[in-house]
């Protein structure tokens, strides 16, 4: 009787350490474009829980800006809503699918405070923010709204992460079945089964996901000679040029390449720098160890 409740309790922990992750997923592009869509059926297809809280309409470039959602007083990006449609909603025959009319920043709230507890009865294990359509390199993290709802996140004790591709346009997410052999379709699709490959790892390593107060900004190059995720490395790399900081050590320097440097580089790198969530700059070589352990599975060399 004693080994059966020992092998029980044995199998309930097994069980609990496969509880399938909760994930907000936000952006600043809007709710509707190809890029979140694509991510968001990866992710669910990974066996993530995901619920989706974006803009109603593209709000790139807004940074930490934040609003009270309003009612739309036009529709949402690709007539996805009506005018007049209140000032957060959702997709009928998709509820986990959200639009908030407001900022980023505002949208990842909503998912943390609102939707988290309603679909998951539990705050997220991990706010994911894009992949943005375009990069976020170096001064633009503090104009960049993907990079301001992974900030929120991250400020609300959640950890957090955005992610920015080089690749596709703000087009519909209609257009990854209407055309899934364009080039926006095909990047959408890439970028998003890199960030599954790259969240596989981080959300897999042991408690807490992330050192509080920091998030990662991670950069995909173009998708031009990088056909595959499969075919890109990750490089951790820092936000902005500075030679009197002494980085983590690793690849054989403790001073930490800049994304931008790294991601126009030949071999497909994708950069991860790591940053503090409040003034949205790099952080400390002990803050860079904590991440560079939980990622070494997937970190690679761009020298
Ligand atoms: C989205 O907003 C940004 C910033 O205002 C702008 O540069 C971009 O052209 C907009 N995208 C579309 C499709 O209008
Ligand atoms: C949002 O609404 C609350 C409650 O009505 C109000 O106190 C607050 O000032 C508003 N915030 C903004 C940014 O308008
Ligand atoms: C809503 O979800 C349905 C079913 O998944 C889908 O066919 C439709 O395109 C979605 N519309 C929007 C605006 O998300």
């Amino acid at each position: 009787m004693v080994v059966l409740a020992v092998i029980l309790v044995a199998l309930a922990c097994a069980v609990s350490a496969q509880t399938t992750s909760k994930i907000v997923l936000t952006n600043d592009d809007g709710w509707a474009v190809a890029q979140i869509r694509a991510q968001n059926d990866a992710l669910k297809s990974a066996g993530y829980n995901v619920v989706l809280s974006c803009p109603a309409i593209n709000k790139s470039g807004t940074g930490s800006s934040t609003t009270n959602a309003t009612t739309l007083t036009s529709p949402c990006e690709f007539n996805t809503c009506p005018t007049g449609s209140p000032p957060t909603g959702f997709n009928a025959s998709d509820t986990q699918l959200n639009y908030v009319n407001a900022f980023p920043v505002d949208a990842a709230r909503f998912g943390i405070q609102t939707l988290a507890p309603k679909f998951f009865g539990s705050k997220p294990d991990f706010v994911v923010s894009g992949p943005n359509v375009g990069n976020n390199l170096g001064s633009t993290v503090l104009i960049s709204g993907t990079v301001g709802a992974a900030s929120e996140a991250a400020l609300e004790g959640i950890p957090s992460a955005a992610f920015s591709a080089a690749t596709g346009g703000q087009v519909s997410y209609t257009t990854l079945t209407t055309s899934p052999a364009a080039a926006d379709s095909r990047a959408a699709l890439i970028y998003s089964a890199l960030t599954v490959r790259f969240l596989d790892v981080l959300l897999a390593s042991p408690a807490p996901i992330l050192p509080t107060g920091i998030s990662l900004n991670v950069n995909y190059p173009s998708t031009t000679n990088c056909a595959s995720a499969s075919a890109f490395k990750f490089v951790l790399t820092r936000i902005n040029s500075n030679s009197g900081a002494t980085d983590v050590q690793t690849c054989g320097t403790t001073h930490l390449a800049t994304e931008s440097s790294v991601i126009t580089k030949a071999g497909c790198f994708a950069t991860v720098s790591v940053f503090n969530a409040r003034t949205k700059s790099d952080v400390d070589a002990a803050t860079q160890a904590a991440v560079l352990t939980k990622l070494s599975s997937i970190l690679s060399c761009s020298n």
